[in-house]
């Protein structure tokens, strides 16, 4: 059970964000999932639930909340209870519900730039205020109490794994501030080189009174599509405050969703585990060719199928993605989006081939 770049179907006419964005003859290697067919065991569970014709509302089984809190032990030796776990249908609502709960007006949202786009956006959605710091200022935010550190981890776009003493410090300086955290772990599944993911909330129980967790099978899985997440919230009372900023419009994921992520979590490690490896390839490729190119730099990310590109010295302005579509016909994710002029961001998640192709096109742009 081993995933299959190369053997994927071709995903033009699928309705795909990432494939019908831009004319047919770009190469999209832009927003976050991967070009690869789903684990067996995913695809078949949602094969069977098909033999029944109705697809009125679902419910959650008690049974969904046990698999989480079985994989949150087995995965990072997180002792977390079945009623600790809240379904979403995404991450992103998620960490806006949080917010809206947490932080009082005039509160701030600390986060680390450069910053997923949506995170960006959560303090002007609730009023707050914006107070991005640097990813290498790690725990250096000035907080006051009840401001939020929203933690995304590892960190899109720089595919930072945040180490076990640098969530310390965060949380540390979170404690003492009297802050809460927010901690977007979308992309745990996905650390290379043998690392291992640390939930922040996993640290002590203080520090887990104080975190919403969020986490989703929707990237390691290639789920995305089917909308479904989860939060882990330890404190029933601050579960309960985050329950009331559904405020009757965010509900709790579809039921294809809860099956595949019951399948992803029960059947399928032996598919991520073999997932890992092929991705780190592609990573070490990407960076190597990459890296050749006069005035990009590129680290190597830690964890995510993306990778951060650094063309200020490239030639190609302050939004280099936006030249490499009009001439290279190659969809990158614009670095201004994340707060990065001169950046951009690319999606390795995808065969050989087509890394390869898009490599080829970056190249092409990018005057010698
Ligand atoms: C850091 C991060 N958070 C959240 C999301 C999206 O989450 P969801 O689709 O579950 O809302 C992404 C997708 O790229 C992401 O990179």
């Amino acid at each position: 059970m081993s995933p299959d770049f190369a053997g994927t179907p071709d995903r033009r006419g699928t309705d795909s964000t990432k494939w019908a964005r831009y004319a047919p003859d770009v190469l999209p290697m832009w927003v976050a999932d991967m070009d690869v067919a789903v684990a067996p065991p995913i695809a078949a569970a949602l094969a069977e639930r098909l033999q029944h014709p109705v697809f009125g509302y679902a419910a959650v089984p008690d049974r969904v909340r046990q698999v989480i809190a079985d994989r949150m032990a087995t995965r990072y030796g997180w002792a977390v209870s079945p009623e600790d776990v809240v379904l979403l249908p995404g991450v992103v609502p998620g960490f806006n519900m949080a917010a809206r709960a947490l932080v009082p007006a005039g509160g701030a949202v600390h986060y680390h730039a450069p910053a997923y786009p949506p995170i960006r956006a959560v303090a002007a959605h609730w009023g707050l205020r914006d107070a991005p710091l640097p990813v290498e200022a790690g725990a250096g935010a000035v907080m006051a109490r009840d401001d939020v550190f929203l933690l995304c981890n590892p960190h899109n776009p720089s595919g930072h794994a945040f180490t076990r003493p640098e969530l310390e410090a965060l949380a540390q300086a979170c404690l003492s501030a009297g802050a809460w955290i927010i901690a977007d772990e979308i992309h745990c599944d996905l650390l290379f080189d043998g690392r291992r993911h640390v939930p922040i909330a996993s640290l002590s129980p203080e520090i887990a009174a104080r975190t919403v967790t969020l986490m989703s099978p929707g990237k390691a899985f290639n789920i995305a599509g089917l909308k479904i997440a989860f939060a882990i919230i330890q404190d029933a009372a601050l579960r309960d405050r985050f329950q009331a900023c559904r405020l009757g419009m965010v509900d709790q994921g579809s039921g294809f969703g809860l099956l595949a992520m019951e399948a992803a979590f029960t059947q399928c490690d032996a598919w991520l585990a073999a997932l890992i490896p092929q991705l780190q390839a592609n990573r070490d490729h990407a960076v190597q060719q990459l890296q050749r190119l006069p005035g990009l730099r590129v680290a190597a990310p830690e964890a995510t199928f993306l990778a951060w590109l650094d063309l200020r010295e490239a030639g190609l302005g302050p939004d280099p993605a936006r030249v490499l579509l009009e001439r290279g016909r190659v969809a990158l994710n614009a670095g201004p989006d994340f707060g990065a002029p001169g950046f951009a961001r690319l999606n390795f998640g995808c065969s050989r081939e087509s890394l390869d192709e898009g490599i080829a096109r970056i190249a092409a742009c990018i005057p010698s």
